[in-house]
């Protein structure tokens, strides 16, 4: 396995390497089992895999939570060697934003839901190293989890507004055995959090067995009462979307394929997940 520490170190790593045969993981590192699923997944194809760990400022609405950010490069490097990752691009801030990103997108309806409207600049942030990082790794496909739903919807709307030739692969959550989803920001939690997390996935699940009824909302509601009832949770929203267009639906009935998402803060922590229906 080979570092990059600059864009010029990586790009003379692959100089040899063409595009067809670059598979491209992007990460924050603080690696778990959720993000070495997507190197398994780009190890499936014949080329070389490079992994991006990056902590990216512009995406992050809330300055504490990029400073308190887990930073673990020890410990991702052994991970992303045993899972067979070829190159693993470690950039500075100066890397990628060489001069301040002013660039703004504007991702419509996609982006008023959620995330991000629950994170103004986030998806902004997002779509600015995704694009940055694309253009000096030059993949030809890029795999993201499911975890994060909405930003996969993102990533995929970018690359089909820019026109770029990235192929964007989606991959399903990976969860600890008691349903937690998978997530850096868990080893923040305390125990009595990390206790009481699992209840997100559980109340999602329970959202999913009410389609009896017509309307969706009160299934939200009580999934909602249900998180809240553990003092250590409190839930920013849980909503019903069609998952192609990420807008809320009303009924069960209403045509298209459904999916239902939640976040939700565990002291300063902030939690989401999603399933599917
Ligand atoms: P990060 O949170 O490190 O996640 C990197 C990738 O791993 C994302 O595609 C995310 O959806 C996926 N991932 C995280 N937890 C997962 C889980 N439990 N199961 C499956 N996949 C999981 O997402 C980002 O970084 C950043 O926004 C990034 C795309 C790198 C841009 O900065």
């Amino acid at each position: 396995m080979k570092f990059a520490e600059t864009r010029e170190a990586l790009l003379d790593m692959l100089k040899d390497v063409p595009r067809q045969m670059r598979e491209f993981v992007p990460t924050m590192g603080a690696l778990h089992e959720g993000h070495l699923s997507l190197v398994r997944a780009a190890k499936l194809e014949a080329g070389r895999v490079v992994v991006s760990i990056f902590v990216n400022p512009t995406q992050f609405n809330d300055l504490a939570d990029l400073v308190k950010y887990p930073r673990t490069p020890e410990a991702d490097t052994a991970m992303l060697e045993r899972a067979g990752a070829d190159v693993v691009y470690m950039p500075g801030v100066e890397d990628i934003y060489p001069e301040p990103d002013t660039r703004r997108f504007d991702f419509g309806p996609l982006e008023r839901v959620m995330e991000g409207a629950h994170r103004p600049g986030h998806f902004n942030g997002v779509a600015q190293v995704v694009s940055r990082l694309f253009d000096i790794v030059k993949p030809d496909k890029a795999y993201f989890g499911e975890k994060d739903f909405q930003q996969l919807a993102i990533v995929r709307e970018l690359v089909r507004r820019l026109a770029l030739p990235v192929e964007i692969v989606g991959c399903p959550i990976v969860r600890e055995a008691d349903g937690l989803a998978m997530s850096s920001r868990n080893v923040r939690l305390t125990p009595a959090q990390r206790a009481a997390a699992p209840e997100i996935y559980q109340a999602l699940r329970s959202v999913e067995r009410q389609q009896g009824e017509l309307q969706i909302q009160p299934a939200i509601d009580r999934a909602m009462r249900q998180i809240d009832a553990d003092p250590e949770l409190k839930t920013e929203y849980v909503i019903v979307a069609d998952a192609a267009t990420l807008q809320p639906v009303q009924a069960w009935d209403e045509p298209g394929e459904k999916r239902i998402f939640a976040a939700v803060h565990a002291g300063e922590v902030r939690l989401i997940d999603n399933v599917t229906i």
